[in-house]
């Protein structure tokens, strides 16, 4: 959706972009006018891929290696943009495990430290993997999956993505015309290995105090969970005025383009003057 994040944000002085990614959206503000973006992603491969692409504008970008929950920002900064989820240089990676149509180690890690869904995968309990199955991928096979989970790993651990994905599918069956059956346990584990919601509810409200006064707050989101969270965020923060009374959603083209926008929808919030 790089256009309206142009037409909200391309107007700035200094914007936060808080998943740099592949950098398209940090490109396409500078290319507007935007004076400086500083560009965090906790993944060293995003820092390092869109460093390169961001070269050209100099000291204009400047990338942060880091949680966006803990990264050090610039003071009032007038645009702050969130761009969640994963990017289709990690997804379509398969060493990174993120995908269940690629057989890759069950990895999952945006930061590539601390634990990844293997271990969640072969250590939680069969309660805890139903309560995160639930929790974070609303999965309705949830106690079926869980079940499956801890009577394969038994003999050895779940180690890849397509095993993982073959004990899913081997407990729910697969139905065509239906998304895949494993679809829910990936972004589940996704969503838990990464703290994917704690991140951005930690975030929001660090974003809205450093804000200056008319800054903006643009964020896409990719799945009910973080879109809840968001939007809850964003009407309910006596700071900030909402901008976009109806959510944006990406147009049939964009779509076409990139299948992956289906799910998108953007929220933006001014900051009011105090
Ligand atoms: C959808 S991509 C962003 C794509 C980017 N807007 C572009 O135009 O190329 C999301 C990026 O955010 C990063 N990310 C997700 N959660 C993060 C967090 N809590 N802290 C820092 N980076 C995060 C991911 O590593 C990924 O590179």
């Amino acid at each position: 959706m790089v256009r309206e994040v142009v037409e909200l944000l391309g107007d700035r002085k200094v914007v936060v972009d808080m998943t740099l990614g592949g950098g398209g959206h940090a490109e396409a503000l500078l290319q507007a006018g935007v004076e400086k973006v500083v560009g965090v992603d906790r993944d060293p491969v995003a820092i390092e891929l869109a460093s390169e692409r961001l070269a050209r504008f100099g000291d204009r970008f400047s990338p942060v290696r880091a949680s966006f929950s803990e990264a050090p920002l610039p003071p009032s900064p007038d645009g702050v943009l969130y761009d969640l989820g994963l990017s289709s240089i990690q997804l379509e990676d398969a060493d990174r495990g993120f995908s269940y149509r690629l057989s890759g180690p069950l990895d999952m890690r945006m930061s590539r430290e601390g634990e990844s869904a293997m271990d969640v995968v072969n250590r939680a309990s069969e309660e805890d993997l139903l309560r995160l199955l639930r929790g974070f991928g609303e999965e309705r096979h949830a106690r079926r999956i869980a079940q499956a989970i801890v009577r394969a790993r038994t003999p050895r651990p779940i180690e890849s993505t397509d095993e993982l994905a073959r004990v899913v599918t081997g407990a729910v069956g697969r139905r065509r015309g239906h998304p895949h059956p494993a679809r829910r346990t990936f972004q589940a584990l996704r969503i838990a290995v990464n703290r994917e919601l704690e991140e951005l509810a930690t975030s929001l409200p660090r974003a809205a105090g450093i804000l200056a006064p008319g800054g903006r707050v643009v964020v896409i989101t990719y799945h009910s969970l973080e879109d809840r969270i968001a939007k809850r965020f964003l009407l309910e923060e006596p700071s900030l005025r909402v901008l976009t009374k109806k959510v944006r959603r990406p147009t049939e083209a964009e779509v076409k383009r990139n299948p992956r926008a289906r799910a998108a929808k953007l929220r933006a919030a001014e900051k009011v003057p105090a």
